[in-house]
């Protein structure tokens, strides 16, 4: 009898473990889809950034999700030239290039005279530079010198496939500037 209650409960035992694996698995698989139906659930993630600081012409660089986001107030002449020279650009309109909706324009950005992209070439990832003098090929990588212009955009004869990656966005005020992702 004792030997027969033992196997029962072992049996109970081995029952119990295996169900308490089955919902911990359906926990895991169902959560996204949980997380997505229940908004409080959905976290967003969130940067403010100041531009007070920055000057005509200025770059501020911050880490943004593990990338680096820049951020340029772009000179008159440089949102001059985003109008200008399009013949020699590989994605003029941003058709196949990867912006929010409200950045695919001349400027690829909210406001002309700020620009906001991450700073990962399109080619390998490496981080592109910045070029202070040259109001065309204001961005280059140093891996394998593809150009991209104050809006990111790439040029014809470069390595890269595509313009530079936009983030999404918005202005709090006018030096304010907020990183937003979802996810
Ligand atoms: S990684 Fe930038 S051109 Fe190759």
């Amino acid at each position: 009898m004792r030997f027969h209650g033992y196997v029962l409960n072992r049996r109970y035992l081995l029952t119990k473990i295996v169900q308490g694996f089955s919902l911990t698995g359906a926990l895991f698989l169902f959560y996204p889809f949980v997380k997505s139906w229940i908004p409080g659930l959905s976290q967003a993630h969130t940067l403010e950034v100041d531009l007070s600081d920055l000057s005509l012409g200025d770059v501020k660089q911050v880490p943004w999700l593990g990338r680096r986001v820049m951020i340029t107030i772009r000179t008159p002449a440089e949102v001059k030239a985003l109008i200008e020279k399009t013949d020699s650009l590989k994605d003029p309109d941003s058709i196949r290039s990867s912006q929010p909706e409200f950045a695919r324009n001349m400027h690829r950005s909210q406001r002309s005279d700020v620009f906001v992209a991450y700073g990962n070439c399109t080619h390998f990832g490496c981080i592109v530079g910045v070029n202070s003098s040259d109001a065309h090929a204001r961005f280059s990588c140093p891996c394998h010198q593809s150009e991209f212009d104050a809006a990111g955009r790439v040029f014809a004869d470069a390595a890269a496939p595509l313009n530079l990656e936009i983030p999404d966005y918005q202005f709090l005020s006018r030096n304010t500037l907020l990183l937003t992702s979802s996810g």
